[in-house]
């Protein structure tokens, strides 16, 4: 039932149960944050934005922080994950040491035939091959005057392991493809090409060769430059089982690596932009490698710096690229997070940008465009703001893009903005967007219904129950009365049911982890920060949830009802229909 993306591995679910049951939140959150007991939750100021007066909390009951600040909330995991800016396999290995729990060997098990930590391995035998040539190849003068000409120190090459693949067809399968078993493994990293008529040939000839490291510093793929105006400029690997085009950064394992205390990351275009930079002693940039910058990317780069840094052209596919970025960006810049766009010089990138202009130049702040001001400015561009014309429009511009974002100082602040260049005010525009269809991620504090049918509500009501106390699950005597019932999420509330029944010690935190990373995952966490009124009902809780479990298969027997007498309207009804119309009419009066 769960899922599991190719990046977290194969950590069974019942062992993540498992760390969860022997990790207490409260002890692993205070352990980095002094909490205090406050009521029945404890509280602390927010580690992920700045406060004064605390409202960063967390439930021991249900295993989950949630800050009403700044949304920031999850696991113990999730906690790990963003405090010390983990990966998540990273975060399980923390915590399987601090519980003194071996992660079991399935983990380490590819879910494909082949064994992964087989592919990891010999590509890091390829590195070692194309260091080599570059260094001994008889032909490598070119491609080490290729480098220098381009300004690359040989420590820099060193660091980044640069390479050369030599020209010819077959210089990597003869060095390590001796065996068809061999040939096939190296196939299926991408580092060879089948040929139809049979046999192999190397993907990347008589180039420059860039390793591209994941988070934890396993190659898992290549970028190769040729060393004149060739096309293609670069050859990248294919997608293979350890390599995932749109969700890898190249140079992040360097800037995690040289830098303990991340503050910042530059997201830059190529390989060569990475390195110069590095060069330049700014060893903290990252390169999407050529595709837009994804939620994936994005996540993953504000775990490790809380403030990004986009890097574009000055032409217009940079404009382009810009305003995408802004787009991916806005869902997830909750408070405490900062986003900023740069714009190099017409026909410049970073590389040629800090070898004319130098590192400070680079680095200097006031030629960075905040988010929302570079927002702003795109919107004003296209608005004659001295018309009242103009200025509805701009606010009818603006609320698709404020209504991406989360609650937060920073979605305030825009509001403001707007509502001053529009001559307007903050609590029209406020109400104009609560009327804008609801986004996902919109915030859990206020007390406003969510805008979901009545009987949507009812299994969200009872799934919020569940996540406060999943117990409860034993007082459902007949589950498959529920099967079947013409209501939105009744399918993933029995998924939820038969969870907790085959893990009657799960916790809230157990629940989440089980859908993470699927589309279920926002709303349950949405569910569980704002469920904590729970509280007050929670000595009759067993009698509202049976009662909302009453009421929801009443909807059946409605639904049945209806088409029973649809269908009969026009011919007599039979002596069995009016018995089970009797019947229906008898349970859905109960209700
Ligand atoms: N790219 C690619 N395939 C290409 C061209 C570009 O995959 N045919 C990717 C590479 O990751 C490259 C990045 O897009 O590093 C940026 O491309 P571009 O700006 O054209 O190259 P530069 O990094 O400036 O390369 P160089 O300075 O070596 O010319
Ligand atoms: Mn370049």
């Amino acid at each position: 039932m769960f899922i599991l993306l190719p990046m977290a591995g194969r950590i069974p679910q019942n062992f993540i149960d498992e760390l969860l049951a022997r990790t207490d939140i409260v002890d692993l959150i205070d352990g980095f944050v002094p909490l205090k007991k406050m009521g029945k939750d404890f509280k602390a100021c927010c580690p992920f934005h700045d406060e004064k007066t605390p409202s960063f909390t967390v439930s021991q009951n249900k295993q989950f922080y949630h800050c009403f600040g700044c949304g920031a909330n999850g696991t113990a995991i999730s906690f790990l994950m963003e405090y010390s800016h983990l990966e998540f396999l990273e975060a399980i290995e923390e915590m399987a040491n601090k519980a003194g729990l071996p992660i079991p060997e399935e983990a380490n098990q590819p879910r494909t035939d082949s064994n992964l930590s087989e592919l990891y391995e010999l590509l890091e035998i390829v590195v070692r091959f194309y260091c080599t040539q570059l260094k001994e190849h008889k032909q490598a003068g070119r491609a080490i005057e290729y480098l220098k000409n381009r300004g690359i120190s040989g420590e820099i090459a060193k660091q980044f392991e640069l390479g050369y693949a030599p020209a010819g067809w077959d210089n990597l399968i003869e060095e390590l493809g001796k065996s068809d078993a061999a040939q096939k493994r190296l196939s299926l990293t991408g580092m060879i090409i089948k040929r139809d008529n049979g046999g192999y040939y190397d993907r990347f000839r008589d180039r420059i060769m860039f390793p591209i490291r994941d988070p934890r510093g396993r190659v898992i793929g290549f970028g190769g430059r040729v060393l004149d105006d060739e096309t293609p400029k670069y050859l990248n690997s294919p997608e293979t089982p350890i390599y995932h085009k749109g969700r890898e950064l190249y140079g992040l394992y360097q800037a995690r690596r040289t830098n303990k205390d991340l503050q910042r990351l530059y997201v830059v275009e190529g390989y060569m932009d990475v390195i110069a930079l590095a060069q330049y002693g700014i060893t903290n940039a990252v390169a999407s490698l050529g595709t837009a910058a994804t939620s994936d990317h994005l996540e993953r780069l504000f775990r490790a710096a809380a403030q990004v840094v986009f890097c574009f052209d000055g032409d217009n596919a940079g404009r382009t690229a810009a305003w995408r970025a802004l787009e991916t960006t806005l869902p997830l810049i909750r408070d405490g997070r900062q986003a900023f766009f740069m714009f190099m010089p017409q026909g410049e990138d970073p590389d040629t940008y800090v070898r004319s202009n130098g590192r400070e130049s680079f680095e200097d702040n006031s030629q960075y465009l905040a988010l929302s001001d570079y927002l702003i400015a795109k919107l004003k561009e296209t608005t004659d703001l001295s018309t009242t014309q103009g200025q509805a429009k701009l606010v009818d511009d603006a609320l698709p893009f404020i209504s991406l974002m989360p609650q937060g100082a920073l979605r305030k602040l825009l509001i403001r903005d707007v509502a001053k260049l529009s001559d307007g005010d903050e609590a029209y525009i406020e109400s104009l967007l609560s009327s804008q269809k609801p986004v996902e991620r919109r915030t859990i504090r206020s007390n406003k219904p969510a805008q979901k049918s009545g009987n949507e509500n009812l299994v969200g009501k009872i799934i919020s129950m569940l996540l406060y106390q999943p117990t409860l699950v034993h007082t459902v005597e007949n589950q498959d009365a529920l099967k079947s019932i013409p209501v939105a999420g009744v399918d993933f509330l029995l998924e939820l049911l038969e969870l907790i029944r085959n893990n009657p010690k799960i916790s809230c935190a157990g629940i989440l982890e089980n859908w993470r990373d699927t589309k279920y995952e926002p709303r349950l966490k949405q569910i569980a920060a704002s469920n904590s009124d729970m509280l007050a009902v929670s000595s009759r809780l067993e009698e509202e949830f049976l009662g909302a479990l009453t009421k929801l298969q009443a909807k059946k027997t409605q639904q049945e009802l209806k088409q029973l007498t649809n269908v009969k309207r026009v011919s007599n009804l039979s002596a069995e229909d009016k018995e089970a119309i009797r019947k229906l009419t008898k349970i859905s009066d109960k209700k």
